[in-house]
């Protein structure tokens, strides 16, 4: 092992299924997966825990997988976090410059954050992320980092990501029954979005839309910041749910249909194209046209769009998103889903999958797997900091963090 490599694990929990994910971080930009677990998630609905120990036994399970392939012993994790307790709000901070040259220091930037974090968050809210939108000296805006700058008057704006107490305390607590520690808790759409985002997409402006099974997680970054975050919760089991019923199917063969022969656009297939469908209690299996498949799946995704185009009109950016959406998560893999997205939101629609590490890289290249790669490349960018920061350590060495998140 190498004197400044560091071992990290993250774990996915999602609707579906659980992924451990083992990396070896010679440099941010030289990561390495080392090892992979992935279990089958039953425990966990729209992002939170609802079984504690079915829970426990898929974070065990997706991890024991990752140890032994990797050979390594995973001790404190990184946890994605999601559902409808989940919010981001935007807030502003303002302060004065007082030292006598008008300089702004380290520890006004810290003041100014401190200012914007003081927006009123309801008791049982816990803060996740303070998230650097732009800094304002005087009158100049458009600041991502003002060290050095001289003026009276200094302004913040940031994201504020927060998560109930509850929720967060259960989903750490199953992660603590299962032997391990939780360093960092990082919101899913955020880590879903360092999977695969530039700069230069962030600068141009960009919506992530992570399509799980049980929730789609949303992020716009506009600017170089995060501008706006939410999660609507529905998803790809949803769609499987309605394919099920429509075509009278059990819910693993709805499943399979899906993924074979769905289609998110009806009037593209070709009507007499036959499809078999297994049927439920035991009965011979029957022929339909592909098109009703296509028909179930194309009401249920453009009722997902039109949520999507929602949040994103709510956003008040839909209009400035050049570098468009970016659809990944398992949803995204519908067949169909980018022409019907395009005719839907009317801005321009992609696939994102995840990118940038060595190792068993193949592996892991799927959509599916965004989430777990981006709370990886997050946390071999942050580091040591960024998990003090979420254990509560004292204000300063949070900022400390702060800063280094964000600037
Ligand atoms: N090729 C495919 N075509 C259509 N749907 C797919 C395909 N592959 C996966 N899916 C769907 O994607 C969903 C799973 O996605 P993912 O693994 O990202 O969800 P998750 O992370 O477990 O859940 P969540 O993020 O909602 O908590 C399932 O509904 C699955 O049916
Ligand atoms: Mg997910």
């Amino acid at each position: 092992m190498r004197e400044d490599e560091r071992i990290i694990t993250a774990i996915d929990l999602g609707s579906s299924k659980t992924v451990a994910l083992i990396a070896r971080v010679l440099h941010p930009e030289e990561i390495e997966i080392i090892g992979l677990g992935v279990a089958a998630a039953r425990g966990i609905k729209a992002g939170a825990v609802t079984n504690i120990e079915q829970t426990v036994r898929s974070i065990k399970e997706s991890v024991e997988e990752a140890e032994l392939m990797s050979a390594a012993t995973v001790g404190s994790v990184s946890i994605n976090i999601s559902g409808k307790h989940v919010k981001g709000d935007n807030s502003t901070g303002v302060i004065a410059i007082t030292n006598k040259d008008r300089i702004v220091s380290s520890q006004d930037i810290m003041r100014v954050i401190d200012a914007a974090r003081a927006i009123r968050i309801p008791a049982d809210q816990e803060i996740l992320h303070v998230l650097s939108r732009e800094f304002k000296v005087d009158d100049q805006n458009g600041i991502k980092d003002p060290t050095g700058m001289v003026g009276v008057r200094l302004e913040s704006e940031v994201h504020i990501v927060t998560g109930s107490a509850t929720h967060l305390q259960n989903t750490e607590k199953a992660v603590n029954e299962a032997g391990l520690h939780v360093h960092d808790k990082i919101l899913s759409s955020l880590a879903s979005s360092h999977a695969f985002l530039t700069e230069g997409e962030k600068e141009l402006g960009v919506a992530i839309v992570d399509i799980g099974a049980g929730v789609i997680d949303l992020i716009i970054y506009v600017d170089g910041g995060v501008a706006y975050s939410s999660t609507i919760c529905i998803g790809g089991q949803h769609l499987t749910q309605d394919i099920s019923i429509g075509l009278k199917t059990p819910i693993e063969a709805a499943e399979m249909l899906k993924k074979k022969d769905g289609y998110a656009i009806a009037s593209e297939i070709d009507p007499s194209e036959m499809i078999e469908v297994p049927s439920v209690g035991g009965r011979e299996p029957r022929v339909v046209t592909r098109k009703e498949l296509a028909e179930i799946m194309e009401a249920r995704m453009r009722e997902l769009l039109e949520l999507i185009d929602h949040e994103l009109i709510k956003s008040g950016k839909k209009g400035i998103l050049a570098g468009g959406v970016i659809f990944t998560g398992g949803g995204s893999l519908v067949e169909g889903l980018i022409p019907l997205a395009d005719e839907v939101l009317q801005v321009g629609a992609s696939v994102g999958f995840p990118k940038g590490l060595l190792g068993i890289a193949d592996k892991i290249s799927s959509p599916v797997f965004s989430t777990a790669v981006g709370m990886i490349h997050y946390g071999a960018k942050y580091g040591q900091e960024k998990q003090k920061t979420s254990m509560g350590k004292g204000i300063l060495s949070k900022m400390k963090g702060w800063i280094q998140e964000n600037l």
